[in-house]
């Protein structure tokens, strides 16, 4: 049994995936499925934060994800202001909010301005919270991440594993202990390669909008089994 006070040094990452499926089941559009992934991910954190979990990664938006037709990545987009926007929920279950991903002044980064913000206001709002860390992946991919981290190691004049991990976005992530997927797939999908090394991985069928208390419980139950 994973009791209270180890959770604090817990960190699950999911690979948040099945949302389209899930709206296909049912006859609706794409958009539908992401809609329902947002609203799940606000009762995901809510679950996380009240078991007194220390650290949940989520990967909202990959690099790879711009391809897809542009009235999906717009509305993806809008939820990502709105998943930012939740600084009073965030702020009553305790929980900072963090970002990685693609610098925005770095050639390439496609990040509009209105979601920059909403991300930056979100730190500014919830930094003083001293619970659970929630960090999204937005605009992310690892391998971008690695290189990046190994361009400015070598900068300074060696490259070890102790200079990849202080270059990496968030230089402060700890390792992870369970990588969750959803959906039926056994992808890593370019999620965190470096952070995961040592991680369990859940996989499991449930689409991302219905993956509830009971599946975190699952994916914990798998850091403390041999
Ligand atoms: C995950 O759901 C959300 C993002 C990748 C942004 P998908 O949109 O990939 O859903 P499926 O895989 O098509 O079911
Ligand atoms: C992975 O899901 C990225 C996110 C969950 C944001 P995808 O649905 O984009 O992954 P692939 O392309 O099927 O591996
Ligand atoms: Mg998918």
């Amino acid at each position: 049994m994973v009791g209270p006070s180890s959770l604090a040094n817990v960190h699950i990452a999911c690979i948040m995936d099945g949302n389209g499926r899930w709206a296909k089941r049912r006859g609706l559009p794409r958009t539908a499925g992401h809609t329902a992934g947002e609203e799940n991910l606000a009762e995901v954190v809510r679950v996380c934060a009240q078991r007194g979990i220390g650290r949940l990664t989520v990967f909202g938006f990959s690099t790879e994800n711009w391809v897809r037709p542009p009235a999906e990545v717009r509305h993806i987009l809008s939820l990502h202001k709105k998943l930012f926007g939740r600084v009073d929920e965030l702020n009553a279950n305790n929980v900072r909010i963090q970002w990685i991903g693609r610098p925005f002044d770095e050639p390439g980064s496609r990040t509009p301005a209105y979601v920059q913000r909403a991300i930056q206001r979100a730190i500014t709002d919830t930094a003083g919270n001293t619970g659970m860390v929630l960090t999204v992946a937005f605009d992310y991919g690892s391998r971008a991440e690695l290189v990046r981290a190994s361009r400015l190691s070598a900068q300074l004049g060696e490259v070890t594993e102790t200079s990849i991990d202080s270059h990496l976005y968030d230089p402060e992530m700890p390792r992870v202990d369970v990588v969750v997927r959803t959906s039926g797939e056994s992808r890593i999908s370019n999620f965190l390669l470096w952070q995961i090394a040592g991680a369990k991985v859940y996989f499991t069928e449930r689409t991302w909008p219905d993956f509830d208390a009971q599946e975190i419980d699952a994916a914990l139950k798998l850091i403390h089994a041999t």
